[in-house]
């Protein structure tokens, strides 16, 4: 990461598509993984290997793989609960790993069916198998800036889990807003925090936009010297085990806020909106991100 990128991490086939009523066939996916790639995307989360009964959208992520045309210099990320994911992941060929765990107790229960202490020993080892495998590993925490069960939470509580998990040899931290609940103030301190303790490669900001505010919370990020954000094309998605999550900060607007400020994602803005424009049309998903409804509504 350098002063003027912004590095995108594109989550829509796997946080855009888990929570999404439709499901895709998997050639629909693979169709949507390859566009992204095309639009300029290097970080592309294709999907998760959790548990089928728990998220049936993702189900077939292993078949997705298996398909997808990989290209040079593009990082295909899976999304693991646990050492059977990894093994399904790692079987797939992938050797880019994403783990989750929450910084609330109720949420990490509803989420992975476990306690955070219980997760805290999960991560430990899955991480170490992860990276003894050669694989890079970005951790997910949850629920940083509230919590769908607790309401607020301590971010003192946020940096301790976050250290313990780079601790544990994870690569990267993805701060996670699960329910959107974080405000500008709380972004700006939080995202500041933990840039000057762990460094701007070292965390990324994953926003849910349900109050309205996910682009603002983007832009003082950016302020406080945040470089790496995840969104998703369209603005689709949310998490199946939080109440009221809405979709994903959608990626055209970031992309587009970044390209208003001069500063390079390498993403093109009109491949993204051709994406969701397909995604409407072939899927019957229905993106919600504001520059595409711009766009679209010309
Ligand atoms: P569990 O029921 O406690 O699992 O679920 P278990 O370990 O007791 O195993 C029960 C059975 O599941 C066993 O099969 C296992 O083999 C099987 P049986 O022996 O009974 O035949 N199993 C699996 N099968 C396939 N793949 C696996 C797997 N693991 C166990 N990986 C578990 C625990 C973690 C599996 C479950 O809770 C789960 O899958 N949770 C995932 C929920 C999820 O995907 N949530 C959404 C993603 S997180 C998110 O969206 C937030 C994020 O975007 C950041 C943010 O916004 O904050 C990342
Ligand atoms: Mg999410």
């Amino acid at each position: 990461v350098d002063a003027n990128t912004a590095r995108i991490f594109e989550v829509g086939p796997r946080d855009g598509l888990q929570n999404e009523d439709v499901i895709l066939e998997v050639d629909q996916k693979v169709e949507m993984i390859e566009r992204l790639v095309a639009a300029g995307h290097t970080d592309v989360e294709i999907g998760s290997f959790v548990h089928p009964k728990w998220v049936p959208q993702m189900a077939a992520t292993g078949e997705v793989v298996s398909r997808i045309e990989r290209k040079e210099g593009v990082r295909y990320w899976a999304l693991v609960p646990n050492q059977k994911g990894l093994e399904r992941a790692l079987g797939a060929g992938l050797d880019h790993i994403a783990t989750f765990m929450s910084a609330t107790e109720a949420h990490n229960q509803s989420n992975l069916n476990r306690s955070l202490e219980e997760s805290l020993t999960v991560s430990e080892e899955l991480i170490g198998t992860a990276k003894a495998q050669g694989c890079e590993v970005r951790a997910y925490l949850s629920t940083v800036f509230g919590c769908p069960y607790e309401g607020a939470v301590d971010f003192d509580r946020v940096m301790d889990i976050c250290a313990k998990l780079l601790d544990f040899g994870a690569d990267l931290i993805s701060l996670g807003d699960t329910i959107g609940a974080g405000t500008p103030p709380q972004v700006e301190d939080g995202c500041r925090r933990t840039v000057e303790a762990f460094g701007a490669d070292r965390v990324a900001l994953h926003l849910h936009d349900t109050q309205g505010l996910g682009l603002t919370n983007a832009y003082v990020a950016w302020q406080v010297g945040m470089r790496q954000f995840d969104s998703a094309v369209g603005g689709t998605g949310g998490c199946p085990y939080a109440p009221s999550a809405a979709g994903n900060l959608g990626s055209e607007d970031l992309v587009h806020m970044f390209d208003t400020m001069g500063i390079e994602t390498g993403v093109s803005l009109d491949e993204l909106v051709k994406t969701s424009a397909w995604l409407d049309e072939a899927t019957g998903i229905s993106p919600v991100s504001r520059y595409y409804e711009y766009r679209a509504n010309r």
